[in-house]
């Protein structure tokens, strides 16, 4: 099956072969979909600063032989790589937490061969909801991006995305904005997401549990059939940045 992430390395030049680092890599699973993009003749290693969530990522790269993956477990603002260098530097939804992002990827870039490439994918609050007629889908939107903010997350990084990836040593080549559409007819919807965080949306305090009864997801479906309007939750910016040639750096 397709997906925007795996497309989205495959169109920045990952390939067979390349060594990977994968930053902010949680439980592995674009790890696992750049492994398969490298193939066991390529390397990829994912490195995360939360232990268990990289336990979690080790136990299921055994599982399934992927002898080809390593795992670290170490801070995005000061990574012990020594004078280890990558054919590609990526991440998904991670530079949102972290303290600075503009400084993690300068210090990224120096693990990065001549023409390496880093492609991060970030998520931003940006939103289309037509509110007048979706109140409950803005309402309900807006307790994600609190759960966000609650985990020290950025909302709005999206404004930066330009000049976190410029610095001496790297530029962008390209960013390209998606957004997932909800229509009243298709299958995108807050409801999946909304079952999935309950439990966390309780536990910070954004909503109680007398707010998420099944009553908020029928009021949510009529909502959304009623509009006649379209809904957008969120931007997704994939970066395409790419460090300079050893001729330009000398
Ligand atoms: C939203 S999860 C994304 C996980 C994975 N990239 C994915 O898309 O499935 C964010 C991850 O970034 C990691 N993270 C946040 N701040 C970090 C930091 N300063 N250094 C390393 N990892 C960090 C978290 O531990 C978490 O696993």
């Amino acid at each position: 099956m397709s997906d925007i992430t795996q497309d989205f390395f495959r169109e920045i030049g990952i390939s067979k072969g390349m060594t990977v680092l994968d930053v902010g890599c949680g439980r592995g699973v674009t790890t696992e979909m750049l492994a398969e993009i490298v193939g066991s003749e390529g390397k990829v290693v994912g490195l995360d600063s939360n232990p268990r969530a990289l336990n979690a990522a080790l136990m299921q790269a055994k599982a399934k032989n992927l002898h080809h993956i390593e795992y670290l477990a170490s801070d995005l603002m000061d990574v012990k790589l020594g004078d280890r260098k990558f054919d590609a530097i990526v991440g998904r939804r991670v530079l949102k937490y972290v303290s600075n992002p503009r400084q993690a990827i300068e210090q990224l870039a120096n693990h990065l061969k001549p023409n390496g490439i880093m492609g991060f994918q970030e998520h931003d609050s940006t939103s289309v909801i037509d509110k007048e007629n979706m109140p409950l889908h803005h309402e309900v939107n807006s307790w994600f991006w609190k759960l966000v903010e609650s985990n020290g997350g950025n909302p709005t990084i999206g404004k930066e995305i330009w000049s976190i990836f410029n610095h001496d040593s790297i530029s962008v080549r390209n960013i390209k904005p998606e957004a997932i559409v909800q229509t009243p007819e298709n299958e995108v919807s807050l409801i999946p997401l909304l079952q999935n965080l309950s439990g966390l949306l309780v536990a910070k305090g954004i909503v109680t549990e007398n707010e998420l009864n099944a009553e908020l997801i029928e009021k949510l479906e009529s909502e959304k059939k009623q509009s006649n309007s379209i809904f957008i939750r969120e931007l997704i910016f994939f970066v395409d940045a790419q460090k300079h040639g050893a001729s330009r750096l000398a």
